[in-house]
């Protein structure tokens, strides 16, 4: 079952790291986040990954291996996290978002990420 599962995308363009940062809800608006939403019933991980960045992003992206791990988020929600190849499209942020930026190596810790996504970026980071 992949109840109560959040899935991210590190999503790269060469070595810059795409984040996301969210408009809703308030609690977490101004937040940057690794992009991607809930698994819905039935749906496999890697589908809604994809479904999720054509929603949010509008864009297509394909998802490579998953980064190792998974963080607790709250109300009993797990994010786990896989590397993710943009194929066509311009990130645009359409939905629950209100910027994006695309961080090279030396700006990653540059914005503020929200609490789950600290360790998720580092090992997204840490993979070859
Ligand atoms: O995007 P969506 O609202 O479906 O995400 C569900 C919840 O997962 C958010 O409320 C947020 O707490 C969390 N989340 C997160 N980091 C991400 C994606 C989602 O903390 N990269």
């Amino acid at each position: 079952m992949n109840d109560r599962i959040v899935v991210g995308a590190a999503l790269y363009d060469g070595n810059r790291l795409l984040a996301a940062r969210r408009s809703a809800p308030p609690e977490l608006a101004g937040g940057w986040e690794l992009p991607g939403g809930k698994v819905e019933p039935g749906e496999r991980c890697e589908d809604a990954l994809v479904r999720e960045l054509r929603e949010e992003l509008g864009v297509e992206a394909v998802p490579l291996e998953r980064v190792p791990g998974q963080w607790p988020l709250p109300k009993g929600y797990e994010l786990r996290v896989w590397k993710a190849r943009l194929v066509s499209g311009e990130p645009k942020p359409l939905e629950d978002h209100d910027a994006l930026r695309w961080l090279t190596p030396d700006e990653v810790w540059s914005v503020d990420w929200l609490a789950a996504d600290v360790p998720a970026v580092k090992a997204a980071l840490a993979l070859p």
